[in-house]
């Protein structure tokens, strides 16, 4: 199946990267390349990108995309987590420039095998990274109520988390419980009222596909020290999809603006902490109108960029 993905906000990536020949920087979600090959194009003739994913079909996709830039662009199965052992291994640090278009690829959601999508029939499987053993199937099958309430709960935001919690482990008692369609229909069914605008799953699924990748985990690693893989004036560009996401980006993004992080009425800073980068972005910067018609999956993007100094 060939590799689909459309690549959000990509002008305004490039106008924050300001791309430029002979520097280097990380695309820590490559997906199907596209925003890579933008900065590969703009940073013509010598400019080279690292691109990290853990979809190894992402990875394929994208090294016979960005081929015709020969050894301008590199790539490796990892997490962007791990970007700052790879950057070092490569002598790489500190890099000219940073992105990272979190979720999932438009490959992963229209892939019924893959199991991401509550409207194709496939495996409940979620994994980013195939060479991970904990898949959605393992989740739905074996957690406890307690536990998939928790997930349902706390990554989906579903207000009717123990409902469909329960419903979950009284079905898998009968048999497990193994399409995605089948897990869709009983989470529909379990909520019960009027079908809206979503489909009921929507938030589950999104809960699940967190918790088998530990998404918010990785987003977390890397927002700890990302800073230190910046060169001074390098800018850090992040594009989210849910409020999960863009709180933990907001909120580091105004702790690396700030010169002090002691508690506001300590009398003296005890901190020890100095400001990293400067907020470019006060609010997050969101798709056109033009955008959103042309690429509907983009409806809830939100970018935010820092510069460090
Ligand atoms: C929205 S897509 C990126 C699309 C890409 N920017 C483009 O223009 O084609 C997100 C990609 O990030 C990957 N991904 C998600 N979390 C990751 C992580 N922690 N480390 C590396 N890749 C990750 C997914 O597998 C997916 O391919």
């Amino acid at each position: 199946m060939a590799f689909t993905h459309v690549s959000v906000l990509a002008q305004e990536v490039i106008e924050f990267l300001r791309p430029e020949p002979g520097k280097r920087y990380l695309d820590g979600t490559l997906g199907g390349g596209g925003h890579t090959e933008k900065i590969l194009i703009e940073s013509s003739p010598t400019g080279q990108v690292l691109g990290l994913d853990l979809d190894d079909e992402a990875l394929a996709a994208a090294r016979d995309r960005l081929s015709p830039f020969g050894a301008r662009f590199i790539s490796r199965q990892a997490s962007f987590a791990a970007a700052a052992g790879i950057l070092s291994e490569l002598n790489w640090r500190p890099i000219d420039g940073a992105i990272l278009d979190l979720g999932v690829s438009s490959h992963l959601l229209d892939t019924p095998e893959r199991g991401f999508s509550f409207r194709l029939s496939g495996r409940l499987d979620m994994r980013m990274d195939r060479r991970e053993s904990l898949d959605a199937s393992e989740m739905v099958n074996r957690y406890s109520a307690a536990e998939l309430e928790r997930i349902f709960k706390i990554y989906g935001e579903e207000p009717r988390a123990r409902r469909i919690a329960a419903a979950v482990v009284a079905a898998r008692r009968r048999r497990p419980i193994e399409k995605t369609d089948e897990l869709a229909a009983l989470i529909a069914h379990a909520k019960g009222g009027r079908a809206g605008a979503r489909h009921p799953a929507t938030q589950c699924f999104q809960a699940l596909r967190i918790a088998v990748n530990r998404e918010l985990d990785q987003l977390e690693r890397f927002l700890e020290t990302g800073y230190e893989l910046l060169a001074p004036g390098a800018r850090l560009v992040v594009i989210s999809f849910h409020s999960l996401e863009d709180r933990l980006v907001k909120s580091a993004f105004r702790k690396w603006n700030r010169s002090c992080v002691c508690p506001p009425r300590a009398p003296v800073c005890t901190c020890g902490w100095s400001r990293k980068a400067k907020l470019l972005t006060t609010r997050p910067v969101t798709p056109s109108a033009a955008e959103l018609k042309l690429n509907p999956r983009a409806h809830s993007a939100k970018l935010r960029a820092v510069e460090k100094i």
